[in-house]
């Protein structure tokens, strides 16, 4: 096919963006079970980065699937679009400067790949908040753990459909023995450590 498409050159570049934000843009990526903490951790960071006048977006699973992702289901080839789309969104807020945060279940190690491919592995940061499943069905927050076993809703991750564990995650947080405020302030420590926000 001819390619007809010349996308443009824009002349503010990364390291402007981030003098004038007074920190770097990355994408903060929560993976792990359903009911594992994700977005309770997600928006804790959120609270504590917004006190320190730092710039977010934030991109959660339940949410967008009611919007942006609503025509999408969870076969294995809706959550790769359901991700696809995400990441490029996420690339998006990161290249306007803000921190983005990530919280999808995202089980699948080739589409978290596929993730940081879009986004630029230098912008992208891998959290797996590694909670037991026992853990995540004795809580069962949103009642679907049960419906799952009981057959009434099918593919459900955990289940009868895989999480494949990150290999490479730059943080796994195992949450059964710490608070999520910890768990939020390891991702804040991290921040600091690879210098993308100041102390
Ligand atoms: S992903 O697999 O495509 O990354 P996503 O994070 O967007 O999933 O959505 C997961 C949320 O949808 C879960 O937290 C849960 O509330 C809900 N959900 C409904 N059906 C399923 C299912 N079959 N598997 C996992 N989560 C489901």
């Amino acid at each position: 096919m001819e390619n007809n498409i010349h996308p443009h050159q824009f002349q503010i570049d990364r390291s402007q963006r981030a003098q004038l934000m007074g920190h770097e843009a990355v994408v903060i990526w929560f993976t792990g079970l359903s009911g594992s903490g994700k977005s309770t951790i997600a928006d804790l960071l959120e609270r504590q980065l917004f006190e320190a006048g730092i710039h977010t977006a934030n991109l959660d699973g339940d949410n967008l699937r009611t919007g942006l992702n609503k025509d999408l289901g969870f076969s294995n080839e809706d959550r790769k679009e359901n991700l696809r789309r995400i990441g490029e969104v996420a690339h998006l807020f990161v290249n306007s400067g803000l921190i983005v945060l990530a919280a999808f279940v995202s089980p699948f190690e080739n589409d978290r790949q596929l993730v940081r491919q879009i986004i630029g592995d230098n912008q992208f940061i891998e959290i797996f908040i590694n909670t037991p499943l026992k853990d995540c069905e004795n809580r069962d927050v949103k009642g679907l753990y049960a419906k799952a076993r009981a057959g009434m809703i099918k593919d459900f991750t955990g289940i009868d459909s895989p999480y494949e564990t990150p290999l490479k995650p730059d943080l796994e947080i195992q949450t059964a023995n710490i608070s999520a405020e910890e768990a939020a302030e390891k991702v804040y420590q991290l921040l600091i450590e690879r210098k993308i926000v100041k102390k």
